[in-house]
């Protein structure tokens, strides 16, 4: 009896894991308070998992001028928030699967843009410019709008 419920797991988890290629994309949703509240109000806390820890460094070290806004932080705040981005990057140790969200980054290549990752260009190009301005969207940076559980850390296909 033990047996058979082990198998039926095993069954299921892998029917749920083959849903989930065809269906979008899951990454481990971001569990550090800070990161949600600093990152958060603006736009989603984007996953750390689409871009190296090189460019989560970067840009945290420059949030006085950031994409024309000033997202300046307390310097504690800013280094434990950019601890936990690089640590959750594409290429850290700890994190699964990010090497396709980098795939065709060159090494000193520093992309500030989840939106400017060859990964992200090919997964969208399939969708009209005009998508992205249209009033309800106003930017590629805009996950939320299309992809709604997207805080979550899910990118699935919908409308
Ligand atoms: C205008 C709507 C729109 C916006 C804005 C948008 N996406 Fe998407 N995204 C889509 C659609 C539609 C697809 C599915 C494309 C396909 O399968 O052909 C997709 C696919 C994806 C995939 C791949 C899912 C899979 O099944 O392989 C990921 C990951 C993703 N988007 C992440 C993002 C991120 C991150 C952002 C914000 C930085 C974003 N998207 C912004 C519409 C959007
Ligand atoms: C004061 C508002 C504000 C805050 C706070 C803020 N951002 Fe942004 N962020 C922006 C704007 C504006 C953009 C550009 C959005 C666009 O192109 O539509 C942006 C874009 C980004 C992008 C690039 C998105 C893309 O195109 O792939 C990343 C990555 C990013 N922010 C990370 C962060 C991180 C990390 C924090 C927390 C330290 C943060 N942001 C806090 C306003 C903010």
């Amino acid at each position: 009896m033990k047996r058979l419920v082990l198998l039926s797991t095993i069954v299921f988890t892998l029917g749920l894991s083959g849903l989930r290629a065809d269906e979008g994309v899951k990454v481990s949703p971001i569990d550090h308070a800070a990161t949600l509240k600093e990152c958060g109000g603006c736009h989603i806390a984007f996953p750390p998992q689409m871009l190296p820890s090189r460019s989560w460094i970067k840009l945290m070290g420059d949030l006085a001028n950031h994409f024309g806004e000033n997202a300046s932080l307390d310097q504690a705040v800013q280094d434990d928030i950019a601890t936990y981005l690089a640590a959750h990057a594409a290429d850290a140790p700890a994190t699964k699967g990010g090497a396709r969200f980098t795939k065709g980054v060159g090494a000193d290549s520093v992309p500030l843009r989840i939106t400017d990752t060859p990964y992200w260009k090919r997964e969208h190009d399939e969708i009209a410019a005009s998508r992205f301005s249209d009033p309800k969207i106003k930017s590629k940076a805009n996950c939320i709008a299309c992809h709604r559980t997207a805080d979550k850390g899910e990118f699935l296909e919908e409308d």
